[in-house]
């Protein structure tokens, strides 16, 4: 059931010599923190060791992994005052039960303070969860970079109608997450594509967003899919306020409440 996975960064806004380093950083920062993308901002500014700003998010980051009352995968903290101020969102993928969001994004914590140990903004991408955080305010706005692509790099048998089965039920999806409440903006489900194959995919927002912004997100995500994964048989696409995922086989915990109906399949 393991894919063969190739990755890499979809977008940069910097130059493509920075965008170079951060490819190269993720590719090393894969090889110590598996199944995770991880990426240091270096142009928005560092801290330095035991600063306020360390201790504002080391504290942060312990508030927010040691949270029990949140039940719906979705945290949203800022600790500290004025230019020492972090703030953070933490998301786990829609099925992810709370203890096990929790969990994930501990880890997360710990990999990505590791691998990012001064950069004052940052994020890590990870199969089950995402942790980011910044010195400015992060709620609420829709952020497209920096962003990832993983593939499994089997190609579907009849791409064309793969393609149309695939983008039928992102559709679906995309319209059932986006109009998900301030808690959750997530959705998941499957279809069958040619030759009995079931597709099954997942797409999710930070739910802070509006539904306009949920869907734009998602749509640019999706649209991205044949640039960076045509034909595949699965993918990921990732972005600081939505993320993406299909597979040929199911990758995520059913039955799920938020589960559209059966998507037709053209
Ligand atoms: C953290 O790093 C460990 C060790 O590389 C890895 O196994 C784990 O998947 C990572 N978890 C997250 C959430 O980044
Ligand atoms: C965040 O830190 C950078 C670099 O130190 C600084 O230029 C910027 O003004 C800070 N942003 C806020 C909102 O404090
Ligand atoms: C922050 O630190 C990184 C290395 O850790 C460095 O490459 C970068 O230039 C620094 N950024 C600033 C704004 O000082
Ligand atoms: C998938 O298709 C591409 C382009 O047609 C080809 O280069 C690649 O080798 C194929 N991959 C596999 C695993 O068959
Ligand atoms: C945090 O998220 C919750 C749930 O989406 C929302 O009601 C709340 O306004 C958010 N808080 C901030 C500071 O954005
Ligand atoms: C698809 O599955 C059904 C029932 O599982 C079977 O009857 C049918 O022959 C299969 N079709 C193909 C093309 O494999
Ligand atoms: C998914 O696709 C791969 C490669 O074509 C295939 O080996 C595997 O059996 C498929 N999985 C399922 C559940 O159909």
């Amino acid at each position: 059931m393991i894919p063969t996975i190739m990755a890499g960064v979809v977008s940069c806004k910097q130059n493509s010599f920075v965008c170079g380093l951060l490819f190269l950083f993720m590719i090393t920062s894969q090889a110590s923190a598996q199944n995770s993308f991880v990426s240091c901002d270096n142009n928005k500014g560092n801290y330095t060791a035991d600063s306020t700003y360390h201790t504002n998010l080391n504290t942060l980051l312990s508030t927010l992994t040691s949270n029990t009352q949140i039940d719906y995968g979705f945290y949203n903290f800022s600790y500290g005052q004025n230019s020492d101020k972090v703030n953070a969102i933490g998301l786990c993928r829609g099925d992810v039960e709370p203890d096990e969001c929790r969990s994930c994004l501990n880890d997360a914590r710990h990999n990505l303070t590791q691998l990012c140990p001064n950069q004052k903004e940052a994020i890590l991408y990870h199969e089950k969860c995402m942790l980011r955080y910044s010195n400015r305010s992060i709620f609420g706005l829709l952020e497209i970079n920096p962003s990832y692509y993983m593939f499994n790099i089997n190609n579907a048998t009849d791409v064309y109608r793969f393609n149309q089965v695939l983008s039928n039920l992102m559709r679906i999806l995309t319209g059932v997450a986006a109009s998900g409440d301030s808690r959750r903006k997530y959705a998941a489900g499957n279809t069958v594509a040619s030759n009995n194959q079931t597709i099954y995919g997942a797409v999710q927002c930070t739910p802070d967003l509006t539904q306009q912004d949920c869907y734009l997100c998602l749509v640019g995500a999706i649209a991205e899919i044949p640039t960076c994964c045509g034909g595949k048989i699965g993918a990921r696409v990732g972005r600081p306020s939505c993320n993406i995922r299909y597979e040929n086989y199911s990758f995520y915990q059913e039955p799920t409440v938020y589960a559209p109906a059966p998507a037709p399949s053209l």
